[in-house]
């Protein structure tokens, strides 16, 4: 199963043909594992969000196999961990889609929709998938703040707002003010690696959402 979509009319369709490579790879998979979603995977989260989330793409075992975005892999424990320490989320995260949780405020969106192999989309792949962020960035009506996860998240980000990369350099904690009162902040992605290698602490990815929460504005 998945879970609905806030913004059903931007999302890829179930069997989308863009990246003949992606294609490949969903096929062999749903071959070896017809029960996961193997399918782009939708956003997650609230339509009205203030705060959107852009993620790189998703986890074989975790959004691939459940069909919604860092659910079921290590990425999701300190993401969720982290939206509920803020009050950005509602109910009990357990990994799993029908595990009730709601998003309140934020919603979690991947720059590429479709599991990559070896989670690395080519640049290709990557501009294919963006029209989807771009169509779910403009149907956000109070949209104040995104964090970036990585660096592809960014770059896509900068992209969807027709900024020159050049001009505005990833780093984690940076922040970037975009056009329609919208402030990009950079986070280095929650992965297992970066964690486990302590590029990234949970102290460091709460303080980039209390940089977040700043620049929310009156709600
Ligand atoms: N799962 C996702 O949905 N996105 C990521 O970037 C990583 C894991």
């Amino acid at each position: 199963m998945s879970v609905a979509s806030p913004l059903p009319h931007t999302e890829p369709p179930h069997d989308c043909p863009r990246c003949p490579r992606l294609v490949d790879l969903r096929r062999d998979l749903r071959a070896e594992h017809p029960d996961w979603w193997n399918a782009p995977v939708h956003a997650f989260g609230d339509e009205r969000a203030w705060l959107g989330i852009i993620g790189l793409a998703p986890g074989k075992h975790g959004a691939n196999r459940t069909g919604r975005p860092f659910t079921g892999d290590y990425a999701g424990d300190l993401l969720f961990a982290t939206l509920d320490k803020f009050g950005l989320s509602h109910g009990t995260y357990a990994s799993r889609p029908d595990d009730g949780l709601a998003l309140h405020g934020a919603v979690i969106v991947n720059a590429v929709r479709c599991l990559p192999p070896q989670n690395k989309p080519t640049p290709r792949e990557i501009a294919t998938c963006r029209p989807f962020l771009d169509r779910q960035i403009e149907a956000l009506p109070d949209l104040r703040v995104l964090v970036a996860l990585g660096r592809i998240a960014h770059d896509s980000v900068l992209r969807a707002f027709g900024e020159k990369l050049s001009d505005r350099k990833f780093a984690h904690g940076a922040e970037h003010r975009l056009s329609g009162r919208i402030v990009l902040v950079d986070s280095y992605h929650c992965s297992r690696y970066n964690t486990n290698t302590r590029r990234l602490t949970p102290e460091m990815f709460e303080a980039v959402f209390a940089q977040a929460l700043a620049h929310r504005g009156p709600s």
